[in-house]
């Protein structure tokens, strides 16, 4: 039963960088700033509705002041540091599955070419059909330990359907140098392994594995500069967060790591 008063009571949603503070929950509704391709984003995900994916929020309008509604999804969202229950193996592989998924339907509508979609995040190469280039734990919703929900389309554009599994494999293995990833991850997770279970959830094919070690090294380049643009342009949620993690070095390492590496993911991918 609803407590007294309860009913219209706004909850902030945390977790988010880039609209940090301004993502409430209402009942059944999540109001959040509207991103600036609101409209044709509203059709493609009722559009995903209609094609069969479910796993992604319904819009339900923009109000006069600039903001987006959309229905909540129920479930478990993970924040950092991250639990180990969003890290477990059968975790990653859903998130694949999901990816997957989302990737199929979205496959089948038409990109309107006349939207300038955003370029931070997207990837260079375009593609034919909208991506979502930002499947980070804050951004996908679990019930039962499988990832059941998709959030967050602000900065979907089109490219190809791997760089959106690289994207997903930076937060989800994570493709972190040991020491950023123990930050804010669970101890112990087996890079090359996680990297090949994602692949194997999301049914990657053997061309794409082999692609796949470079463009995470891009998508990764692609996050530092959208990092570094947000840093110029004085944002202080993103200047914060860059000196407590350690600054561009830590960008370095990590870079260097993936460098380094290459050979072994693509052996374990392919193997
Ligand atoms: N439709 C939704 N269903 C469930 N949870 C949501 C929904 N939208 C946002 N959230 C929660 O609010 C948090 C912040 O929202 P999000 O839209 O991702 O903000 P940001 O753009 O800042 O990343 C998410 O990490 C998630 O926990
Ligand atoms: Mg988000």
């Amino acid at each position: 039963m609803a407590v007294e008063g309860e009913a219209t009571k706004d909850e902030a949603l945390v977790g988010g960088m880039m609209n940090a503070g301004a993502v409430v929950r209402r009942r059944t509704l999540v109001e959040r700033p509207a991103p600036r391709t609101a409209h044709a984003l509203h059709s493609y995900l009722l559009a995903l509705d209609e094609h069969g994916f479910d796993a992604a929020p319904t819009p339900v309008g923009l109000t006069a002041d600039g903001r987006e509604r959309l229905t909540f999804i129920p479930g478990d969202v993970a924040l950092s540091p991250f639990p180990r229950w969003a890290m477990t193996q059968n975790a990653l592989r859903s998130v694949g599955s999901l990816l997957r998924q989302l990737h199929e339907v979205s496959a089948t509508i038409p990109v309107d070419p006349d939207v300038e979609w955003p370029r931070d995040l997207a990837d260079p190469k375009g593609g034919t059909m909208l991506c979502h280039n930002d499947v980070c734990p804050e951004n996908v919703v679990f019930r039962d330990g499988r990832a059941a929900g998709l959030i967050d389309f602000d900065l979907s554009a089109p490219g190809r359907p791997l760089w959106d599994v690289a994207m997903a494999a930076r937060y989800w293995v994570p493709m972190l140098e040991p020491e950023s990833a123990v930050a804010l991850y669970p101890a112990g997770l087996d890079a090359p392994a996680r990297l090949r279970i994602l692949a194997d959830g999301y049914g990657l094919s053997r061309q794409d594995r082999a692609e796949l070690p470079d463009v995470i090294e891009q998508a990764t380049a692609s996050c530092r500069a959208f990092v570094a643009d947000r840093v110029a342009g004085g944002d202080p949620v993103y200047t914060q967060a860059l000196a407590e993690r350690g600054g561009w070095q830590r960008w370095d390492r990590m870079q260097e790591w993936l460098v380094t590496h290459r050979l072994r993911f693509t052996t374990v991918l392919l193997e």
